[in-house]
């Protein structure tokens, strides 16, 4: 099958590697040439475990990137895969979403045959309906039924992405007509999963229910944790123990700092908006964002309560990243962290083992070790604020500090006998 991929980015350039790994002719239309030229010579512009491996396998055999739409009227399947930033409300910007169906529908003007625009990246619902496909059908000059239109969401962890593309839990397309998902679902052929058929909008609404309920468990989570907190009992007890019933099931209890990353907060606040826009009051995933803006104060302030004054004292920050195994620290919890140890005047020693670079754009003058031991060296107090596994493996290091003092955001030294921010 033919495949063009829109945005070379996160999404795209996963679902085009692996695309390609299932045996299919895929194009990637990246505008940014530096990112198309990296992609081109094998070489992944963001980090992602077993990414690097698939794209040397493919690339210039059955995947190629390139900066215009040329020859994209030769694909089967088209799938839209750009960015949706937050705006200033909280709302999906749309702008570049528009801006690819215009450019796929003046590509396809010229074309007779069947192609299928597929929409990939997350959108609120009623998005492709109402801006994707007439900006296509607009530009192309043709009417509904001569292009078909999808909506099929991903669901991909950064860390695991190319598992959770080639094991799907479920695939989900939202299609117009029966032969507009039957060309999205010959593109899977190949994976063994359950496919989930549903309206557009329907597949649009459950993207972002997903995200919402697995941060509603997260939140969830740290508020049992607090409570746990204030009267001595392990909330990790408390979640292997509820997380035996199936009906619950034992993912996403682990509570801790709260949740970051690319899509949690994005998602769950543009889902808010929509709610508001459509005049119901959210409660619930209002109090899923309050919750989660809340836990990285708690750890400043057990800080305050082991230690005292934090001003002029030194402070390792043990993890930067918003989770482990990426170097990504797009709403990292470690953000409000620091934040507010700098407002306090603490002088922070920071280590983390893959995403020192990136935080180094955020704050440049932190100071940041390549060691956890160096990191911990005269340390007044350590926060732990990543679930970096090899964190697990710290022991002697701790020596190194000054006061034995570890406060955890993220359960992860295990047996230590320090104390966590929830539990
Ligand atoms: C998430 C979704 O899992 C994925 O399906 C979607 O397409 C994109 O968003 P990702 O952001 O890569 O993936 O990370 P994920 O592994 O889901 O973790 C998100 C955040 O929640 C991290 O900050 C993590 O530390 C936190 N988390 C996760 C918890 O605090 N507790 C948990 O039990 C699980």
């Amino acid at each position: 099958m033919r495949i063009s991929v829109i945005g070379g980015g996160y999404v795209g350039l996963v679902t085009a590697a692996c695309f390609a790994e299932l045996g299919h002719d895929v194009r990637i239309i990246e505008i940014d040439k530096r990112k198309a030229e990296q992609i081109n010579a094998g070489k992944p512009p963001i980090y992602e475990d077993k990414l690097e491996g698939i794209l040397k396998q493919s690339i210039g055999k059955r995947l190629s990137a390139q900066c215009n739409y040329d020859g994209i009227n030769d694909s089967d399947l088209i799938f839209i895969c750009v960015g949706t930033p937050p705006q200033d409300d909280g709302s999906a910007d749309l702008r570049y979403i528009l801006s690819a169906a215009e450019s796929i529908g003046s590509a396809l003007s010229g074309s007779d045959s069947f192609h299928v625009v597929t929409v990939k990246s997350t959108v609120p619902p009623g998005t492709t309906e109402s801006v994707v496909v007439p900006a296509v059908l607009r530009k192309s000059g043709k009417f509904s039924g001569i292009i078909g239109f999808c909506m099929n969401p991903e669901f991909l962890r950064e860390g695991k992405a190319i598992d959770d593309f080639m094991h799907p839990d479920r695939i989900v397309i939202g299609g117009q007509s029966d032969k507009a998902i039957d060309v999205v679902k010959n593109a899977y052929e190949k994976l063994d999963a359950p496919i989930i058929t549903t309206s557009l909008k329907a597949a649009e609404m459950i993207k972002y229910t997903s995200n919402a309920f697995l941060a509603t468990k997260i939140s969830f989570s740290n508020e049992i944790g607090n409570i746990c907190k204030r009267i001595g009992i392990d909330v990790y007890d408390v979640m292997k123990g509820i997380g035996y019933d199936h009906r619950i099931n034992p993912y996403f209890l682990n509570a801790g700092l709260g949740f970051g990353g690319s899509c949690f907060p994005k998602d769950v606040m543009a889902l808010i908006r929509l709610a508001e826009r459509n005049g119901e009051e959210p409660i619930l995933l209002r109090s899923v964002i309050d919750v989660n803006e809340h836990q990285p104060g708690r750890i400043v302030k057990i800080l305050y309560e082991r230690i005292g004054e934090i001003k002029g004292k030194k402070i390792a920050v043990l993890g930067l990243a918003f989770k482990d195994n990426t170097d990504d620290v797009r709403d990292s919890r470690s953000i409000p962290v620091i934040e507010e140890l700098l407002q306090k005047e603490a002088n922070i020693s920071a280590y983390d083992p893959m995403a020192t670079e990136t935080m180094k754009k955020i704050f440049p003058d932190l100071s940041y070790h390549s060691s956890v031991g160096d990191a911990l060296e005269g340390a007044d107090a350590c926060l732990v604020l990543t679930e970096w596994p090899e964190f697990s493996r710290l022991k002697d290091e701790f020596n190194r500090m000054k006061n034995p003092v570890v406060i955890e955001g993220r359960k992860i030294l295990s047996g230590f006998g320090t104390e966590g921010v929830c539990w």
